[in-house]
């Protein structure tokens, strides 16, 4: 093990579905990241696939064997959860062996495994405290320790990072993808945090209300987003959308409102007339204080410095936009500005079908 296949998988909970019509095949080995706003279904698609939680249709197979009958201690697979609760009065060292200890591995051995996991984990200086003599960071590792000393086929991981603050968890987020890659073994993790899915992932699922909208290497998703939700939810700050129409002038397609007249890549519709929305990420905008061929006429909101960059919030046909440019920029609030998008790195989207993109695959 393992593959792991979710076909159709639907949960039902009693007036509310959490995950509707999930297909989604997890490869052997992969780093396979589920995410998107809270309550979209990741824990309960977890959970179901870990045996926590029954789906209400659908099936669950791990190397085509289907496993959705199997209580959570037959299937193959070891869980850390966003609240890891540790054993307060055990050790560290107790609370990493336990699974080994269930299953009545002889001490000698449970306790060299103890003593490798902790030292791949940093910790093993720590064996003898108890969890509350423990930091949030060092807590979260016996937490990943006591599932990663058993040999699973998979691990599934539910937001194990979200409560570590922002350093520890940049941190964390490498060791945790060297793990994987120590490990060699299928990892499914969840997280609401698109930076985490971005920077650790082979491949990424983005969901929304039980829905599974897109699923594709981190850099497929950053530059096909597949509609509107994945491109905004994925990059920080979030894609700018400016609403339109687009034309046929001359052999060209352009995207036009009362502010920006603008060639855009061929789609797949027939564009004349038809109502589009543009879409644009904050490092496409460019900026320059003297018009351009294709320039549009902006106004300063406002700068907000980021260190190397500097992140403007601009005013565009009375919209706002924004623009991420190198530091230094100075420049006042209301300062009339012009920009130019980058052509070939500009999306168009349908909104008269949920927002799925019009672009050119
Ligand atoms: N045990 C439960 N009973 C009823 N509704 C639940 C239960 N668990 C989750 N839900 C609902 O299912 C939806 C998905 O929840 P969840 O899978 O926890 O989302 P996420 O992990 O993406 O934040 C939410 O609307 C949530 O309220
Ligand atoms: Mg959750």
């Amino acid at each position: 093990m393992a593959e792991v296949r979710l076909d159709q998988l639907r949960k039902e909970f009693v007036g509310n579905v959490a995950v509707e019509g999930l297909d989604l095949i997890i490869r052997d080995r992969e780093f396979l990241t589920l995410v998107g706003p809270s309550g979209c279904g990741k824990t309960t698609t977890l959970r179901m696939v870990c045996g926590l939680e029954k789906s209400t249709s659908g099936s669950i197979s791990f190397d085509d064997v289907p496993v959705g009958h199997l209580p959570a201690n037959r299937r193959d697979v070891a869980m850390v959860f966003q609240s890891y609760a540790l054993y307060p009065h055990k050790t560290v060292a107790q609370n990493i062996g336990f699974a080994l200890k269930m299953m009545r591995v002889p001490k000698a051995e449970i306790d060299r495994r103890v003593a490798e996991v902790a030292e791949s984990l940093g910790i093993a200086n720590l064996l003898e405290r108890r969890p509350k003599a423990l930091s949030g960071g060092q807590r979260q590792r016996v937490a990943l320790g006591r599932a990663i000393i058993r040999d699973a086929g998979a691990y599934l991981l539910d937001e194990p990072l979200s409560n570590l603050d922002a350093q520890l968890r940049a941190g964390m987020r490498a060791e945790l993808k060297r793990l994987h890659a120590d490990l060699s073994r299928t990892f499914i993790y969840v997280t609401h945090d698109q930076v985490e899915a971005m920077t650790m992932s082979d491949r990424i699922a983005v969901m929304k209300d039980g829905v599974l909208q897109q699923c594709a290497s981190p850099t497929e998703v950053y530059e096909h987003p597949a509609n509107m939700f994945v491109a905004s939810f994925m990059g920080s700050p979030a894609m700018n959308f400016l609403t339109g129409e687009l034309r046929s002038v001359g052999n060209e397609r352009r995207f036009i409102n009362s502010a920006v007249d603008q060639a855009v890549p061929d789609g797949t519709l027939d564009p004349v007339g038809r109502e589009a929305v543009l879409g644009v990420r904050p490092e496409h905008v460019r900026v320059s204080d003297v018009p351009s061929d294709h320039s549009a006429p902006a106004r300063l909101f406002i700068a907000e410095p980021l260190g190397s960059e500097v992140l403007l919030t601009l005013e565009l046909g009375g919209e706002l936009i924004k623009a991420k440019v190198e530091a230094p920029f100075r420049a006042e609030p209301d300062t009339p500005l012009h920009l130019t998008l980058t052509p070939n790195r500009l999306h168009l989207f349908d909104p008269a079908a949920d927002g799925q993109t019009l672009t050119a695959p």
